[in-house]
């Protein structure tokens, strides 16, 4: 039985953080430890505690002075665009056209889908993000392709072939009955095998029709334990668009739940423009509301009122939403979270960051036995984070004094250069990142370029 005792500061939430000084939400090891066993954590606490009952054969790892702390989880980001983060200029449907969709058809190619898949997990592990869900391309090759990648690093991860048939490029498009094959044939495939879920993903009301939408109801019935996400209420444009496709519901959320896809395994990107009654439905139905802060701000798109959501009592998570979302940081997406919040006169408590990165985002996905915690029996999916990684962080903590205080310097000035670690179920990652050069740049140089 391999043993492995790592050694560091822990910092693990048993709850939602209520204030800045809600010490009763977290557990928190100055000299502390975790144990991993066969993949799984066997125990958590003092270090000086946890050696004396590790058997002989234990190895320790010294990660002092280092924060441990659960993986990291995104809700909501698409593989496919992990080359098309970074593109100027447009709005929601306007960077669709012209960006999104265009990349998204280079997935048919299946080596392109592999190598991207590969370097898409490797992405978010530098990151310190063990776990994911995500969008896939229409091909269900790219889905392959996904759960492939991760199960060779052995990830939990969540996702799905994008669903649309109309109002996107022909290469881009399925049907209502093509959509409805490949997703069964891919949940038969991957639902289930080792660490993989899947996702039923009808990407929006604008590219699917009713035909569609009857489609994915069925799906969403036939395997109610399947993840669903979607999009919703993103962008002024797109609310009208999509609520003019579909006159007789209320709302654009009236959309969704016209075809009974609200429920609490119903994830729903960018909420930004809902109102009382809709935020109300999905609070009923226990669905997901994502915020996408980097994405909201880079696409132009609005702010997430987040303290609405808590109000009416809607669930929520947090996601970076690549690649309308910037980055593939957690730590760098809270940051920008901080900041929509704070202009909205909204407060995020260093504590309640974390929380949300970790615990917060495994309740949402229902997975918090298994993920976002350090917990007995949890499966050993652990990032470990510098807080002095870049000079100018290193001088800032100079004079931190909390930990809080310490937490907030890290989130707000850290990125991937902060992930000293990372652990997918008891395995050290970090080292053996991929950085290979895409078969598609090979031959491109800086004197390609095109003028502006
Ligand atoms: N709405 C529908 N598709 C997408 C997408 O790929 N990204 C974002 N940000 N919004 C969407
Ligand atoms: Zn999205």
């Amino acid at each position: 039985m391999s043993q492995l005792l790592l050694r560091g500061r822990v910092l693990t939430f048993t709850d939602e953080p209520k204030s800045i000084d809600d010490h009763a939400a977290y557990s928190y090891f100055e000299d502390g430890a975790v144990l991993v066993k066969d993949g799984k954590i066997a125990g958590v606490g003092d270090y000086a505690e946890l050696a004396r009952g590790a058997g002989p054969q234990v190895e320790i790892v010294d990660h002092r002075p280092h924060l441990i702390l659960p993986g990291f989880i995104d809700t909501h980001l698409h593989f496919p665009q992990t080359q098309a983060i970074a593109s100027y200029g447009a709005q929601l449907l306007e960077w669709l056209n012209t960006y999104v969709f265009v990349e998204e058809q280079k997935f048919s190619s299946t080596a392109h889908a592999d190598f991207i898949a590969g370097r898409f997990m490797d992405e978010l592990l530098r990151n310190g993000t063990t776990s994911a869900m995500a969008y896939c391309s229409v091909h269900r090759e790219s889905v392959d392709a996904y759960f492939s990648a991760a199960e060779k690093r052995n990830m939990l991860m969540i996702g799905g072939k994008v669903m649309m048939d109309r109002n996107a490029p022909e290469g881009l498009r399925d049907t209502p009955q093509s959509g409805y094959d490949d997703t069964k044939d891919l949940i038969a495939k991957w639902h289930g095998r080792g660490r993989a879920h899947y996702a039923i993903s009808p990407r929006f009301a604008i590219t699917s029709t009713p035909e569609q939408m009857e489609i994915s109801r069925t799906l969403v019935r036939e395997h109610p334990d399947c993840y669903v996400q979607t999009h919703l209420s993103e962008n002024r444009d797109e609310v009208t668009y999509a609520t003019s496709l579909y006159p007789s519901a209320k709302d654009y959320t009236d959309i969704y739940a016209n075809y009974d896809l609200l429920g609490s395994k119903m994830l729903l990107g960018h909420c930004v423009f809902l109102s009382d009654r809709e935020i109300s439905a999905l609070a009923e139905t226990r669905s997901v509301a994502v915020f996408c802060p980097t994405s909201n701000l880079f696409l132009g798109s609005g702010l997430f009122d987040r303290d609405r959501f808590k109000k009416l009592g809607a669930r929520f998570s947090v996601a970076t939403d690549v690649g309308g979302g910037t980055s593939f940081s957690m730590l760098e997406t809270m940051a920008e979270a901080y900041k929509v919040l704070h202009v909205q006169g909204q407060r995020l408590s260093p504590f309640a960051s974390y929380y949300m990165m970790t615990l917060g985002n495994a309740r949402a996905l229902g997975l918090e036995d298994r993920i976002g915690s350090l917990h007995v029996g949890a499966d050993a999916d652990i990032t470990i984070l510098d807080s002095r990684a870049k000079p100018a962080m290193e001088l800032r903590m100079q004079t931190a004094t909390t930990l809080a205080e310490e937490l907030f310097i890290l989130q707000t000035m850290g990125d991937d250069r902060s992930v000293s670690e990372v652990y997918v179920a008891g395995k050290p990652m970090k080292s053996g990142l991929n950085t290979a050069v895409a078969p598609n740049a090979a031959t491109r140089s800086v004197a390609d370029l095109q003028p502006a």
